[in-house]
């Protein structure tokens, strides 16, 4: 069964533009650039229940409300966690934020990935990318017999710029966990693949056919693994993209993440590639 998020299956948003109160309680550093926060609701209402893939609105006071992926485990939505790489007002905010600060999200919105069951699953990320696809692999990880050949292909720019060390060795010592990683600039100590994301794909050892292909990144690289899989047997059905675009609403009110005849933020952000594979990189659509 392939699970997309959609009205029926998302608990309902009683108000989707009134952000709910969260309170920081702690911080991790990931890279220079990237931080690792985990919050927790600061009102008498629920967890944020969300599937894999949903984002959220995240509002720091004062500053500015941006769109970030959930990346914690679905199965403890009471633990709500986002990685936020500083590129901008909004996203240097909460990079700034310190433990017992107060926040503003509203969410969780937007499609999930496929967890289709029965057969293999391949995760292509690539540098903050991993964020968005953690909870798949937090679910895929917890329903381990319920797939064949699970894999993740992880690529970044240097060692230092890879995301959740610890947790990557942890799963590199799985038996039933297939992890290969590249990056473009190796180091002293670096002993694992350089270059780009596809060539690791094949040492997945999938079964084409079989498989349903999650990819998330820069889209550039999204599509370049796209192709890639598809020209190695897996359908186009079943590669499965998240895009990214600047939002307001979050829910399909402004206009502002307008992709051709959809909206991502309430259409996607995961979307299939044989949905989507005419217009990546175009922006101005
Ligand atoms: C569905 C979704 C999920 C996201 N998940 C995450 C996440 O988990 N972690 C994370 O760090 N970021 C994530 N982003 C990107 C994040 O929303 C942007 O980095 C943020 O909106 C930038 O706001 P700012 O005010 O900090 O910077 P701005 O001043 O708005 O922008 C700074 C620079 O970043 C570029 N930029 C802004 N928004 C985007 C975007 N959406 N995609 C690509 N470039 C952008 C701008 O063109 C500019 O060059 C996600 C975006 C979407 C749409
Ligand atoms: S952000 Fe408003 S329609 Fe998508």
């Amino acid at each position: 069964m392939a699970l997309i998020a959609t009205e029926s299956n998302t608990p309902a948003l009683h108000e989707p533009m009134l952000p709910r109160p969260f309170r920081v309680t702690s911080k991790q550093s990931e890279t220079l650039d990237t931080v690792t926060l985990e919050f927790e609701v600061a009102d008498d209402g629920p967890p944020l229940a969300f599937l894999p893939g949903q984002f959220t609105m995240l509002y720091i006071y004062g500053v500015g409300e941006v769109p970030i992926s959930i990346c914690g485990d679905p199965n403890h939505p009471e633990r709500l966690i986002h990685t936020v790489r500083a590129v901008g007002a909004v996203t240097n905010a909460i990079c700034a934020l310190a433990p017992g600060e107060m926040v503003g999200i509203r969410g969780p919105f937007g499609t999930g990935w496929p967890v289709t069951e029965g057969k293999d699953l391949v995760i292509v990320a690539g540098g903050i990318g991993l964020a968005p696809v953690r909870p798949l692999i937090y679910h895929a990880l917890a329903n381990r017999d319920r797939y064949f050949c699970l894999g993740l292909a992880y690529g970044s720019r240097s060692p230092s710029e890879l995301l959740y060390r610890s947790e990557l060795e942890a799963w590199n010592e799985l038996p039933d966990f297939n992890l290969q990683m590249t990056v473009d600039k190796g180091n002293d100590t670096w002993r694992g693949s350089i270059g780009v994301v596809t060539p690791l794909i094949p040492r997945l050892r999938c079964e084409a056919k079989e498989t349903i292909a999650v990819v998330c990144g820069p889209e550039v690289m999204m599509k370049v693994v796209a192709r890639a899989l598809n020209a190695s047997g897996v359908a186009r059905d079943n590669i499965y993209l998240s895009l990214e675009r600047n939002m307001k609403c979050g829910i399909g009110f402004c206009g502002h993440c307008q992709f051709g005849s959809d909206f991502i933020c309430k259409d996607g952000p995961v979307f299939p590639y044989s949905e989507v594979a005419q217009r990546l990189g175009v922006r101005s659509l």
